[in-house]
């Protein structure tokens, strides 16, 4: 019931915060309110699978993203991508034809299965679970960026700088499928004590101090100049050979991705967790059946 209420308010404030400062409050109460009167039992359905990345935990905790390497997932998933010159790919007509997860819609089956099954019961939860408590399994899966898939004059989506919206923890796992450059549109990020700062005050100063804004980035509003130095000088990034992996709360790192200028396809693989508990309410315990969210089919 009291959960029901928060969920109202949500949209009130959703509604609030289309007008004033898109994307940034939205969802927010209500995840501060859930750490406090609801903590969500683990889905335990299936054999736990053995997949771990080792990553320095004090460090994510730090500042909110790490880099390192994982040899086991990327070598699990490397062969799938193979897969690609069985299909036709298309990226027109897409949402997001810059940045799209060919292993849920084009691949599926048990590719996906096994995709999912690691995801949602393996080492690799556990170790992120050690650091940001109880998470949802969200989905994710094999992302493309085709080659020269970038506008210049319109980068649109997740190429813009942004937060993610769903929660304070939003957590995800990038693993690159293939060696990704400057060039290539790397995921790039900037640590949760910088990006807090830049972003003090973002919804009242929209709100209230409508002289002194100045527009970073669309729709977040932070000091032009200091941003510019945090975008220039002070972001991490997953530029590396396959199976370098960056695992961050993009829920409070602001960061941009797969603006790939380069005529080759940049792939990743990515895991998608979130504290959120609306999402890991609808979770159901067996995966056969699908987990219920706006990110899978
Ligand atoms: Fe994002």
């Amino acid at each position: 019931m009291f959960n029901r209420y928060l969920s109202y308010l949500d949209i009130i404030l959703e509604f609030i915060s289309k007008w004033t400062c898109s994307p940034y409050l939205t969802g927010y109460f209500k995840d501060i309110c859930s750490y406090f009167f609801r903590k969500p039992e683990a889905l335990q359905h299936l054999k736990k699978m053995n997949f771990r990345i080792d990553f320095d935990a004090k460090l994510l905790k730090k500042q909110g993203y790490v880099k390192t390497y994982s040899e086991d997932l990327y070598k699990e998933f490397l062969p799938y991508i193979k897969k690609i010159d069985d299909h036709k790919f298309e990226s027109i007509g897409r949402s997001k034809p810059y940045f799209y997860n060919f292993l849920n819609d084009q691949i599926g089956g048990e590719y996906y299965q096994k995709f999912l099954n690691i995801g949602s019961n393996s080492l690799l939860r556990d170790d992120l679970e050690s650091v940001f408590g109880k998470l949802g399994f969200i989905g994710g899966g094999i992302y493309r960026s085709p080659g020269n898939s970038v506008n210049d004059n319109f980068p649109k989506g997740s190429q813009l700088w942004h937060i993610d919206r769903y929660s304070l923890k939003t957590i995800k796992v990038f693993i690159n499928l293939s060696e990704i450059t400057e060039e290539m549109g790397p995921t790039r990020i900037i640590a949760s004590n910088h990006s807090i700062k830049l972003l003090k005050n973002s919804f009242f100063r929209r709100v209230f101090r409508r002289n002194n804004i100045a527009k970073g980035v669309k729709g977040l509003y932070m000091d032009k100049k200091k941003f510019a130095y945090y975008a220039k000088e002070k972001h991490g990034s997953n530029i590396g050979v396959p199976g370098t992996t960056l695992i961050a709360n993009t829920g409070l790192c602001i960061h941009q991705g797969s603006n790939n200028r380069s005529s080759n396809d940049r792939f990743i693989l990515l895991f998608h967790y979130c504290a959120w508990d609306r999402h890991i309410e609808k979770q159901k315990p067996d995966l056969l059946l699908g987990i219920n969210t706006r990110f899978l089919k």
